[in-house]
């Protein structure tokens, strides 16, 4: 059987950011479960804030299409997501926006987000280990664009004590939930149809 294609991304630029830290750690399990992952950093997709009239007038970035083609590549993607004022990253948000108005090839809308899984997770200053980041992002997923996102989550608490001088998980229990939702991810995304 092929290996199962898995894209990770994390929704921060910020040099040394947890939820890059997060990303490479999830990658690593994809790896070790046999998928065949790419990691990519949305730096090398620079976007414009979204203006409906900027699309209009000047078309689609190509950044934004070949974001959208790099997802369309995986079968599962991984986000790792922080919290900014109990909700998602500008960044983020902008990404998939843009992302969503790419249609190519007769395409439906949303076409990025439709055959594939998403497994979202978030590493955050606070207590809450941004679950309410992930909660908008499944809604913005979810409601807003038609996908796929596994139940299961990964929320990182207190992240910036939460990972070792290997940037590894220090909580045993939270590197065991993320092996687990790696494999989640591999299993149903290589079940896909
Ligand atoms: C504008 C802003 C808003 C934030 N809001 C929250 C928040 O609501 N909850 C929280 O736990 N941390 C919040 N933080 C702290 C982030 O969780 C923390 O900076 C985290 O490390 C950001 O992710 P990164 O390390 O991947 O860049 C906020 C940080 C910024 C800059």
């Amino acid at each position: 059987m092929p290996f199962v294609k898995i894209l990770v991304m994390a929704g921060s630029l910020r040099a040394g950011s947890n939820n890059a830290r997060l990303a490479a750690l999830a990658a690593k399990e994809f790896a070790l479960a046999e998928a065949e992952v790419t990691r990519i950093s949305l730096s090398d997709y620079p976007l414009p804030l979204f203006d409906a009239d900027l699309a209009a007038d000047s078309g689609l970035p190509p950044q934004a299409v070949q974001l959208k083609r790099m997802i369309t590549a995986h079968r599962g993607v991984f986000i790792a997501s922080p919290e900014y004022s109990a909700s998602v990253t500008p960044l983020l948000k902008n990404a998939i926006d843009w992302v969503s108005r790419v249609r190519e090839h007769g395409e439906p809308t949303y076409a990025a987000f439709k055959d594939r899984v998403f497994a979202i997770g978030s590493a955050a200053a606070g207590s809450g280990g941004g679950l309410r980041s992930l909660i908008a992002l499944r809604q913005i997923l979810e409601l807003g664009c038609g996908a796929l996102v596994l139940p299961e989550q990964i929320s990182v608490p207190r992240a910036d004590q939460a990972f070792d001088d290997m940037d590894n998980l220090k909580d045993e229990n939270l590197a065991a939930a993320l092996r687990v939702l790696a494999q989640r991810l591999i299993a149903l995304a290589g079940a896909l149809p």
